[in-house]
């Protein structure tokens, strides 16, 4: 890593021990039940691949991907689907999986795009989530981490689709 990256915030270690307890949560809510889980790409592929490995009921994964358009690095307004599911979810426990609630504007629009193929049930499962910079009243089921606002990468987080890669979670000089 380089010079603009400013402090870890959350070093592998800690990211391996929430990401377990979360799969436990997750395991116990949906004992006995099948789960598709569908991750927001690109930022959520690390979480996911994680996240699947440690949860112990059944599971079917899927992926969407989704742009906003708006100012900057901000995502300040139209929330446009680019790339829909492949599964069929009518009837079916649906967890979504993303990498960061920040407005909630990108997950608020993935939620009502999805209910209105009547899933069974429809869960949010994040890694990270700044409360305190929501545009809109959504809240996710599950949270990995509650952080104060601040550009933050790694674990598939990207600055300019640098650092995705890096098993740390470092935030970013301003
Ligand atoms: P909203 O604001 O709709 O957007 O909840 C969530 C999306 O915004 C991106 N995002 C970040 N990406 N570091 C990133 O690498 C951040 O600190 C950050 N904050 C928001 C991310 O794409 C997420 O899906
Ligand atoms: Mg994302």
């Amino acid at each position: 890593m380089d010079e603009i990256v400013k402090e870890i915030l959350f070093p592998r270690a800690a990211i391996q021990k929430r990401v377990r307890e979360l799969a436990d949560q997750i395991s116990k809510d949906y004992a006995g039940r099948e789960l598709v889980i569908i991750g927001v790409l690109k930022g959520a592929f690390i979480f996911m691949a994680d996240l699947v490995r440690e949860i112990s009921v059944p599971c079917r994964v899927d992926f969407t991907r989704l742009a906003s358009y708006g100012a900057g690095s901000d995502s300040s307004g139209k929330v446009v689907m680019t790339k829909d599911i492949e599964t069929s979810i009518k009837g079916k426990d649906i967890l979504i999986v993303e990498d960061i609630l920040d407005t909630g504007l990108t997950l608020q629009y993935v939620v009502n795009w999805l209910k209105e193929r009547n899933p069974n049930s429809l869960k949010i499962c994040v890694f990270l989530d700044k409360r305190k910079r929501r545009k809109v009243s959504f809240e996710a089921d599950y949270v990995g981490f509650t952080i104060d606002d601040g550009f933050v990468v790694g674990y598939g987080l990207d600055f300019n689709e640098k650092y995705r890669f890096s098993p740390d979670i470092y935030v970013i000089k301003q």
